[in-house]
């Protein structure tokens, strides 16, 4: 008997998810009896009247894996535990649909889920597993910040692509001997800014998990300028806060789960000025092109194994899990073990004990 498998993406998009939804379906195909689906917008595509679910055959996946973004559509509006739903006041009332969403799944006699998202997403496979739908996690984030796997696809190439941008500013800040201060993503972890400043070079670092003194900071730009023309490189994430004050900007936008960050450049930048910075400052806020274009290589590796490893689990009737890289194996842990733990930079770390070490200041 032919047996049907659902994909879908949620959250924030990511470089690398097409792979994902390729390796699934090319898996699954090797299997003579599986028929793979993809609900369009997350689980809205099943929710929605009329449902938007397509069959992903061989030619809709085809060479998916070089595109970005996804070809079933993204949203972080669609959480159907908390799903939002706009009134007529303007306000939002969020409301639970998940019987709603499992009512329909079974209608739709789907015999394995599999759902391709980051935190937000995972924590939404939990509960519906745990109310019995069969359905397989797969990490995806560019800011890395899920702690079950070593790593998530799209991180390698959201640094690739905030490294390129940084070079680039590097030879600006030294014809002009200015401060250039780059924005990049990462809300509540560092990984991003830090691979990006080490990979740079940037005298500067400012991390959601360091708080920074902002007159060490001036002190260390100061010592960029005391031999005449300096300049000099910061990195901060979206996410950075100062010790003293806050300066996350941030927006609530109505209906998503999360306050939406950006900005924090040119506060930072203000916040030098009054501290005394008398160097030029000019601010580069990266945003969305971190999630954008083509996945490189690696991420297209890791997320087709994502997407193998997913099929089997499927396969396996190994529900409940969540894929995840370990130690440089491809393998899986409990939706409980994948939300449990958030993947935060350690103070004592490696990484931040060997960027110090490279002189590079986080203002602590
Ligand atoms: O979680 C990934 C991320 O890229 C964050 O770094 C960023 O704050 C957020 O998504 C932006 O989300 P949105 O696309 O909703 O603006």
């Amino acid at each position: 008997m032919t047996k049907k498998i659902l994909v879908l993406t949620g959250g924030g998009d990511c470089p690398g998810l097409n792979a994902v939804i390729r390796g699934i379906a090319k898996r699954a195909r090797r299997e003579k009896d599986w028929e793979v689906y993809g609900s369009i917008e997350a689980f809205n595509g099943v929710l929605n009247e009329p449902q938007e679910i397509i069959r992903l055959t061989g030619k809709r996946t085809a060479g998916i894996h070089v595109k970005g973004g996804t070809i079933l559509k993204t949203t972080n509006k669609g959480n159907p535990i908390k799903f939002p739903l706009p009134q007529a006041d303007g306000s939002i009332k969020f409301e639970d649909r998940s019987d709603e969403l499992i009512k329909k799944l079974k209608a739709l006699n789907f015999d394995a889920i599999i759902n391709i998202g980051g935190d937000g997403s995972q924590k939404i496979s939990k509960t519906l597993f745990e109310k019995g739908v069969p359905i397989i996690g797969v990490p995806k984030t560019i800011d890395n910040d899920l702690s079950a796997t070593d790593m998530t696809f799209g991180f390698q190439t959201a640094v690739q692509i905030a490294t390129d941008s940084f070079d680039k500013l590097v030879t600006t800040a030294e014809s002009h001997h200015r401060v250039m201060i780059m924005e990049v993503m990462g809300r509540d972890a560092g990984w991003i800014g830090l691979h990006t400043a080490i990979a740079g070079g940037a005298e500067i670092c400012l991390i959601p998990e360091i708080p920074y003194n902002i007159n060490k900071l001036v002190k260390r730009i100061d010592s960029r300028y005391k031999h005449g023309r300096g300049f000099a490189n910061i990195v901060i994430a979206e996410g950075a806060k100062p010790k003293e004050g806050k300066i996350t900007a941030g927006k609530a936008e109505k209906g998503s789960e999360h306050v939406r960050l950006g900005g924090v450049a040119f506060q930072l930048s203000q916040q030098l000025k009054d501290a005394g910075c008398k160097a030029e400052i000019r601010e580069t806020v990266l945003g969305h092109v971190q999630r954008g274009g083509t996945p490189i290589a690696y991420d297209r590796v890791l997320a087709t194994l994502f997407g193998v490893k997913a099929f089997e689990l499927a396969l396996e009737k190994d529900f409940g899990r969540m894929v995840a890289l370990k130690n440089n194996a491809i393998t899986s842990v409990t939706l409980e073990e994948a939300t449990k733990d958030y993947n935060f930079l350690q103070k004592d770390s490696y990484l931040v004990k060997a960027a110090k070490g490279l002189g590079i200041s986080f203002g602590d």
